[in-house]
């Protein structure tokens, strides 16, 4: 499949929401999978197992301590499963499950995005605004940010950067329109999606200039203050200096449970592994690991999808080459009769 970018750019001049989208330069690339286990530096840091299960992508030095100013993924790290191969940051998720007719789980395996080549993974997006001249900031060294909330059951005002997307057909365009558009809900599609569902997870703008973390992993990040991003919303007095917009694109593969003789009778079978019937409970997790100067340099350059003069990179065989073994081991392939930890599924 070729991924043109005059078809794309065709494709989306029909958004009218987010035409701009259209003529903006965005670094879109893939990260493969690194492990798929239950770890978390930024919420359980040192925890062995961590409470759920989590797919990780990037940097080869993943683990369960990593505390902020002492370790630093680049020198760290060996490899790499991001296309850029100076990129050695994590970038995280939950899990989904497929719950079937008769209790059974079975973990939704993800897809690679149209026109990107991997394994499973994550697409990952970082987008200086659309006016083509505002700066941004890369992140400095250490730091780290959460968005979403595991906990989160119901329609708080919170999740509204995070969506899910029932794709009609695999062979969506790229980006399939912008995030949190068209039919998108926060909640799981409640019907069989034949083309798998598309979870985007968009970080925060702004930042306060000083704290490489928070004790929530929030408060030292906010949206702008008015607007958007893309339209250079102007970021909040206590928060004044402006990131990249981080965006994260998972492709969950759930063509093999779209058979009516598994799908339950009643209501709808996904679960994230925290145990969320609901779909609110979706989060992300980003630490920066990125070599020297490097992200700065593409970002300067506005560089565009997977290729940049600024920055080197690995071809996705090397990539795939890159992966870490599970520190505490537990399956994470086939029909369990229990979501990994014992989580209990809640629906409110
Ligand atoms: C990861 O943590 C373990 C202890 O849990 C430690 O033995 C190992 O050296 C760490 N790995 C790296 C790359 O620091
Ligand atoms: C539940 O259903 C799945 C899908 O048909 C099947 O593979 C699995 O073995 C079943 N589990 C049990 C405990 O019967």
């Amino acid at each position: 499949m070729k991924f043109s970018l005059v078809a794309l750019a065709a494709t989306l001049l029909h958004d009218t929401v987010h035409a701009q989208y259209a003529t903006a330069a965005m670094m879109r690339f893939q990260c493969s999978q690194l492990s798929i286990e239950r770890l978390d530096p930024l919420v359980n840091p040192g925890m062995l197992p961590s409470t759920h299960m989590h797919q990780i992508v990037g940097g080869n030095s993943f683990n369960a301590t990593m505390t902020p100013g002492e370790y630093d993924p680049a020198a760290k790290s060996t490899c790499t499963t991001c296309s850029f191969s100076e990129d050695f940051s994590n970038y995280w998720t939950a899990n989904l499950y497929f719950r079937a007719k008769n209790g059974s789980y079975k973990r939704v395996p993800q897809m690679v995005n149209l026109g990107l080549k991997g394994q499973g993974g994550i697409t990952v997006y970082y987008i200086p605004p659309y006016d083509g001249r505002t700066k941004v900031t890369a992140f400095k060294p250490g730091f780290r940010m959460l968005v979403g909330d595991a906990a989160l059951r119901q329609n708080r005002g919170m999740q509204k950067q995070i969506c899910h997307r029932c794709e009609h057909n695999i062979e969506q365009t790229p980006f399939g329109g912008a995030p949190c558009t068209g039919d998108d809900t926060v909640t799981f599609p409640n019907k069989m999606c034949p083309g798998g569902i598309r979870t985007t997870i968009t970080f925060p703008t702004c930042w306060d200039g000083k704290n490489v973390d928070s004790p929530d992993h929030k408060s030292h990040v906010a949206y702008p203050s008015t607007g958007t991003f893309e339209s250079t919303g102007p970021c909040p007095a206590s928060h004044p200096v402006r990131l990249p917009q981080l965006m994260y694109e998972v492709m969950w593969d759930t063509r093999q449970f779209n058979d009516k003789n598994i799908w339950p009778d009643k209501g709808q079978p996904l679960v994230y592994s925290m145990g969320d019937g609901t779909g609110y409970g979706q989060h992300g997790d980003y630490l920066f690991g990125w070599k020297g100067d490097a992200l700065q340099r593409a970002l300067d350059a506005r560089c565009s999808g997977d290729r940049c003069s600024q920055l080197k990179t690995q071809t996705p065989e090397q990539a795939l080459a890159c992966f870490k073994k599970q520190t505490v081991k537990e399956e994470t392939e086939g029909w369990v009769s229990e979501l990994p930890g014992g989580m209990q599924v809640t629906y409110a």
